[in-house]
């Protein structure tokens, strides 16, 4: 079997690497290649692999290129993790609506329409690439904002891409725990879009509901991180619980503040980060002592800008193996080995959220097989939680349209209707700011 990884110099391979260390023989791992547009950084981040090898008594041999035929050419399973434009685009993505007050958030504010218009048409080519070159892969795709992209993909791949997140199991993780029970003995109703979702009740083997009581458990609350950050009283409310990223719709103006104290994330892991890759990492065992220290740092202040709005003041819990790479390679285990294990991914929606169509992508519990996923049926939310997953399924293929056509129009319409940004005119200047700001949109969008 081979496996491509694209945003093979990404700081996060790491973890995709060791796990495929555990699980090379049941995946039946033959090849690893790891792609990049920029040499220098994998190479950094292969001597964190070989520390990592050689920590484990264990080897999985991998190569690197920069050639994206040669990287996709027969795959079984491609993984992308990419970042258009680096982390010096995530800080303009970010920087620009807070100028007029608006909070950017690079996934699914204003942030993140600019983040995909010059992300999709990079992951369009990857696609078309697979198409010609590796019809029949896999893409699991990490790239952000991971659901948006997941849906233009859809056009050339069709139900071969699926879209990974590691929040929502790991909020089910956190229920769970808090619960005093293994997450796997328990049914979790969750659904929505990436990064906008909610978990409507979760019910063990009597089928007894469990979210209301934990709801009402404010000493069970204060131990995990949704219930600390969205407070007992705003949940009650709402009768589920939100995935952490809806904070920044519930709370975005105290987010506003907090960042305007504290500084933008982008900008903290654009320092970070730089200091990382500009190190030298020839030594193995250093490369890997180094990057766990800054991934710890880096996890540790993981949305500090929402925990600083909410008056929390803890750091985040750190959870180690689990989360990012293990959702990876539960998708590849359930399609190699046909587990038909449940994972929330995302998806075409088919029938699960029945107010949306067939091809609409959704992040929901899916049965995993051969055949790839299976979304199961949702059916009835609560009525504020459909209406806003439509508007933004709205703002998501308004954008995925503006970045395909390079039209001006669609892009400033795709931010005007957006939830965050509260003018039409807010939504020009935005626009503008962008287009002054990043090079590659002037020239989409001439
Ligand atoms: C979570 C999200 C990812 C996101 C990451 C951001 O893992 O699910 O989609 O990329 O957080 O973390 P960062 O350290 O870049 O702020
Ligand atoms: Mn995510």
């Amino acid at each position: 079997m081979k496996l491509t990884i694209v945003g093979g110099g990404g700081f996060r391979v790491p973890l995709v690497y060791g796990a495929l260390l555990d699980r090379k023989e049941r995946l039946g791992l033959s090849e690893v290649v790891l792609y990049d547009i920029d040499d220098t950084r994998q190479d950094r981040i292969g001597h964190v692999l070989d520390g990592l090898a050689e920590e484990k008594g264990t080897t999985l041999p991998f190569r690197t290129t920069t050639d994206l035929v040669d990287a996709v050419q027969g795959a079984d399973f491609v993984f992308s993790a990419i970042r258009v434009g680096q982390l010096e685009g995530r800080v303009i993505d970010e920087d620009v609506p807070l100028g007029m007050g608006v909070l950017g958030q690079e996934t699914t504010g204003p942030g993140g329409i600019c983040f995909a218009l010059r992300t999709i048409p990079v992951m369009t080519t990857l696609a078309e690439t697979m198409a010609a070159h590796a019809p029949n892969a896999w893409l699991i795709n990490f790239t952000n904002p991971a659901g948006m992209v997941t849906e233009a993909l859809q056009r050339v791949l069709g139900d071969k891409v699926v879209g990974i997140c590691d929040s929502p199991s790991g909020m089910c993780r956190r229920v769970a725990a808090v619960m005093g029970k293994d997450p796997k003995a328990l049914w979790f109703d969750y659904f929505g879009l990436n990064h906008l979702g909610w978990l409507k009740d979760v019910r063990d083997g009597t089928g007894a509901p469990l979210l209301d009581e934990l709801l009402a458990d404010e000493t069970a609350l204060a131990k995990f991180e949704e219930g600390r950050l969205f407070g007992g009283d705003w949940l009650r409310t709402l009768a589920m619980l939100p995935n952490e990223y809806l904070y920044y719709f519930y709370y975005a103006a105290d987010t506003v503040n907090a960042i305007r104290g504290g500084g933008s994330r982008g900008a903290f892991l654009l320092q970070q980060q730089r200091e990382f890759y500009a190190r030298n990492g020839a030594n193995p065992e250093a490369a890997l002592a180094d990057w766990r220290a800054t991934r710890h740092d880096r996890e540790r202040t993981y949305m500090a800008e929402a925990r600083s709005a909410a008056g929390q003041d803890g750091e985040h819990d750190i959870e180690e193996n689990s989360g990012y790479e293990s959702e990876a390679m539960a998708v590849v285990d359930a399609i190699v080995n046909n587990t038909r294990e449940v994972l929330i991914l995302n998806t075409a929606n088919r029938s699960a959220l029945p107010f949306l169509d067939e091809r609409a992508v959704v992040e929901v519990p899916c049965i995993v097989g051969r055949s790839g996923p299976v979304p199961v049926a949702v059916g009835e939310v609560p009525a504020h939680a459909a209406s806003l997953i439509s508007t933004m399924k709205d703002v998501e293929r308004t954008t995925i349209e503006a970045a395909l056509t390079g039209s001006e129009q669609l892009a400033i319409k795709a931010l005007a209707l957006h939830p965050l940004v509260p003018s039409v005119n807010t939504a020009r200047e935005i626009f503008d700011g962008y287009r002054r700001r990043l090079p590659e949109l002037a020239e989409t969008f001439a």
